[in-house]
């Protein structure tokens, strides 16, 4: 049974972050698309792309003390074009061919329009119906994120809609995690951090919130020591914390 906010108790978070891309938003049909327009490696595509993103934001956050930092759409842009770099080479016979002006920006506007996964409507209202606070902390500069919450129908649904753009450092550095606490009003302790990211999961036990992973492929867990507070696969986990 879920408990109304009038009998939480103590352990119980009165906040709700989540992580955007891949917690909420379902980046399939991004993949989709790549493997249409690079047949037979989307699926690598896809994996390049992301890895690559989150290579380059760590990469500006711990050097030079954050000089070269870029907004995420200018990562996520710049690893699209390394990741069709690396692939498009052995799926054209053109190796010179000029660029992929067309598939980047089609793919980057595919990326702006996410849709979020089917659960996320349901349990964001029924987390608002306890009285949970709700948002987003995410990696995500306030463009991307404001049109993707548009695009997804989640306006309304989110008291907070945190980027990691206002410290210009990126997950897993503390000041990125701090902004959820800043913008509730919250310790950590009372706050649940969601993510499918394990990487993510991870950076914010350390950082001290209570933390739901959601392993929607069946993965294994960071071998790194340290375990989420639970383990689920789906957003719908989430209510769990709320159940008596
Ligand atoms: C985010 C990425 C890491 O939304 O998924 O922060």
């Amino acid at each position: 049974m879920i408990n109304p906010s009038s009998a939480r108790t103590a352990d119980q978070p009165l906040a709700v972050l989540f992580d955007a891309y891949g917690t909420l938003f379902d980046v399939y049909s991004v993949g989709q698309l790549a493997e249409q327009l690079f047949p037979g490696h989307g699926q690598d595509l896809s994996v390049l792309w992301r890895d690559k993103q989150i290579e380059y934001s760590r990469l500006v956050t711990t050097s030079s003390h954050g000089a070269h930092y870029r907004p995420f759409s200018e990562l996520t842009r710049a690893a699209l074009v390394y990741a069709i770099k690396t692939i498009a080479p052995t799926s054209t016979p053109e190796k010179t061919r000029p660029g992929f002006d067309h598939e980047i920006d089609q793919l980057m506007n595919a990326y702006h329009r996410l849709s979020a996964f089917p659960e996320t409507d349901a349990v964001l209202q029924a987390l608002r119906s306890l009285g949970v606070v709700t948002g987003i902390l995410s990696n995500g500069d306030r463009g991307m994120l404001g049109s993707a919450v548009h695009s997804a129908g989640l306006e309304g649904l989110l008291d907070h809609v945190i980027s990691v753009d206002a410290v210009r450092k990126y997950k897993t550095h503390p000041e990125a995690y701090a902004l959820g606490e800043q913008a509730t009003g919250l310790k950590s302790a009372k706050i649940l951090f969601v993510s499918s990211n394990s990487w993510d999961a991870l950076g914010a036990t350390w950082y001290g919130y209570q933390t739901l992973w959601v392993n929607r492929y069946q993965r294994p867990f960071e071998e790194l020591g340290t375990q989420p507070t639970r383990i689920g696969t789906s957003l719908r986990d989430v209510l769990s914390f709320f159940e008596v």
